[in-house]
């Protein structure tokens, strides 16, 4: 991992602006933030810089209104949750440059919080256009991103910003780089995957990062079925890719060649309804599911046989569930597998880091929340960290 600055490394900032890249793209219903995970994340980042005496102006997108103003996608909607999570007023201020937000940031006083409107408003945003940020930059003394989430976008607030000012890791990044280069980067050996989730097609280039680097890749969910039926498994009607077995078969080649165990389930409960606790339930051999009849989670043979795995294990990085975790009975793998992640990591034997999707839902679901070592808030930036690409906001970080 490149050195990057943190917010040790700020001298006095009293009065001085800070331009803070949040993620506050948080699920909504009905007008109203329905998770808060994200704001918490970047709580401290704010407070911190807000104690420290310096003006702080957030920066953050929300949702994908494609350079243009759309009154649903305002950041305001999101200001009244911020000020709960925060306990402090947060000034909204309808632009993110030009006079109007100038004006508003000098009524600013050191310690104050102001959140500029979706950046994402501007198309400049989206096109990392140099004048844009200069713009935005222009209202600021220094830029922190503590946007973990949005660092797989080379946006003008995610990624030009950093070029044009002092740049810094907010709180949240910093936590979320040691993390992932403690399970990825410069791990304990052995380290486990567990990847699981619905499609295969969404997941092969983790899958191609990962064989290369992980001692046993756990493959689980609707994309086991895949790897099964490229192992000559008939899967019934499970969902399944078959135009990609080759795929599946060239990971596991690959695997094999780097000395990496891959685990598939050998037990699978099935149904043939895809139904919350189905008539036609059973536990079988993956060898005879029957045609008429889908895979919904991983058995419990399999699930135990994987706890001993993770037992060997001092690294585990996790993201997807192993079955269809939304309706019950198909939930028993992921929480059997994550409560045993869950009781090693507190025990002090295993380093786990978990994120990406419903991967947080799923380890929520499982009550594991807090003692895994570390969830990652996000999503695609999660994924694209575990294909081993470079992130092009935390890239610009380290320049
Ligand atoms: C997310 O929700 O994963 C991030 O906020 C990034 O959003 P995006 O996929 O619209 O860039």
């Amino acid at each position: 991992m490149a050195a990057f600055k943190t917010l040790d490394d700020l001298g006095d900032v009293t009065g001085k602006v800070a331009l803070v890249r949040v993620d506050l793209n948080l699920p909504m219903a009905d007008g109203v933030a329905t998770d808060l995970t994200r704001a918490r994340a970047v709580a401290p980042t704010i407070l911190e810089l807000a104690d420290k005496g310096s003006k702080v102006l957030l920066l953050a997108h929300f949702g994908r209104p494609k350079g243009a103003r759309h009154s649903q996608m305002s950041l305001s909607m999101v200001q009244g949750a911020l000020e709960g999570v925060l306990d402090r007023e947060v000034m909204f201020i309808p632009e993110v440059a030009g006079p109007v937000a100038a004006q508003a940031i000098d009524i600013l006083r050191p310690g104050d919080i102001g959140m500029l409107e979706n950046t994402r408003f501007w198309p400049g945003e989206e096109k990392n256009d140099p004048e844009f940020a200069r713009a935005i930059a222009a209202n600021g003394d220094f830029y922190v991103n503590d946007a973990f989430s949005a660092a797989h976008r080379a946006h003008a607030t995610t990624e030009g910003l950093a070029h044009l000012l002092p740049a810094y890791a907010g709180r949240s990044m910093e936590a979320e780089l040691k993390a992932l280069d403690a399970a990825l980067g410069k791990p304990q050996t052995p380290v486990a995957a567990v990847v699981g989730g619905a499609k295969v097609s969404t997941k092969l280039a983790v899958l191609e990062n990962l064989v290369g680097k992980v001692q046993h890749l756990i493959i689980g969910g609707g994309m086991a079925n895949t790897f099964l039926a490229a192992r000559g498994v008939d899967v019934g009607k499970s969902l399944c890719e078959h135009d990609l077995t080759a795929k599946a078969e060239a990971i596991m080649d690959a695997a094999d060649a780097s000395g990496c165990t891959v685990h598939l389930p050998y037990d699978v409960v099935v149904a043939k309804e895809f139904a919350a606790n189905p008539a036609s339930l059973r536990t079988c051999n993956v060898h005879e599911v029957a045609a008429d009849e889908m895979i919904l989670d991983v058995g419990p043979q399999a699930v135990e046989a994987l706890g001993d795995v993770l037992k060997t294990c001092r690294t585990l990085v996790w993201n997807g569930p192993m079955g269809a975790f939304e309706t019950p009975p198909f939930d028993a793998a992921t929480v059997a597998l994550a409560k045993t992640a869950a009781a090693l990591t507190k025990e002090g034997s295993l380093v786990s880091v978990a994120g990406g999707g419903d991967t947080v839902a799923a380890l929520a679901h499982a009550g594991v929340t807090d003692d895994v070592t570390y969830i990652s808030t996000a999503g695609g930036a999660f994924l694209e960290w575990m294909e081993g690409r470079e992130l092009p906001g935390v890239a610009a970080l380290s320049a």
